[in-house]
């Protein structure tokens, strides 16, 4: 039996509050907080939309969900800077530990990022950090058009990894996308990337706990 990783995107192996910086020419010292409250937003947007069966590209969900932070901070961004945020989007820096950790364990096990991000999202900001290249494959919720945590999002990874009768393991710094991993039947390891930030009770416990991917190679043998 060969492991397939699911490693999820957005707070696992990039991260979305990379646009502080960015912000910052717009919100001053509220720039942390409005990142805060756009992804916030984003996830929000994305869940709902599922639920609605009213679709739209994660980015849609990130353009949208920017519009609102904004208008929360009683500002309106012109058309031009609207579009530079997004492009900045596509290049969220990669969490150190992402790389070597992808390279190494590309080696030994099947990797792909499963994502709610589109295609051509996902492979800007995966190749503008050098990651790409140690994934066997990218797998995103577009093929489906439904968002994670839909339980069909989670059985798709399976056809989409090709891990029908071979255990699938998500990868997740995202305590609502392992509780849906794990309540549609993978393993899934949360990366307690705060640990200020406990897991969310729902009496679906994460296959196990690690706080940087550096503990990711222990925590699988673990679970062998
Ligand atoms: C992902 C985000 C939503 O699926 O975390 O990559």
């Amino acid at each position: 039996m060969t492991m397939h990783l699911a490693f999820d995107v957005y707070g696992t192996l990039v991260d979305p509050q990379g646009m502080t910086d960015h912000l910052k020419a717009d919100c001053g010292e509220q720039a942390a907080a409005v990142s805060r409250l756009w992804r916030e937003k984003q996830l929000e947007f994305s869940f709902r939309r599922g639920l609605m069966r009213l679709y739209a590209d994660f980015g849609v969900c990130t353009r949208e969900a920017l519009r609102h932070a904004m208008a929360l901070q009683g500002l309106t961004l012109s058309a031009p800077r609207e579009d530079e945020l997004m492009q900045a989007y596509l290049s969220l820096p990669a969490f150190p530990d992402a790389g070597p950790v992808l390279a190494e364990l590309g080696e030994v096990y099947p990797c792909f990022a499963f994502s709610n991000g589109s295609y051509p999202a996902l492979e800007k900001v995966l190749g503008h950090n050098g990651l790409r290249s140690c994934l066997t494959g990218l797998v995103s919720v577009d093929d489906i058009k439904s968002f994670k945590p839909d339980p069909a999002v989670y059985a798709y990874a399976r056809r989409a990894t090709g891990a029908y009768d071979q255990p699938l393991c998500l990868v997740s710094s995202n305590a609502w996308d392992v509780i849906g991993a794990r309540s549609a039947g993978l393993s899934a390891i949360w990366v307690q990337r705060d640990t200020a930030v406990p897991f969310e009770d729902w009496g679906l416990a994460p296959s196990a706990v690690i706080h940087s991917l550096h503990g990711l190679r222990d925590a699988l043998d673990d679970l062998a």
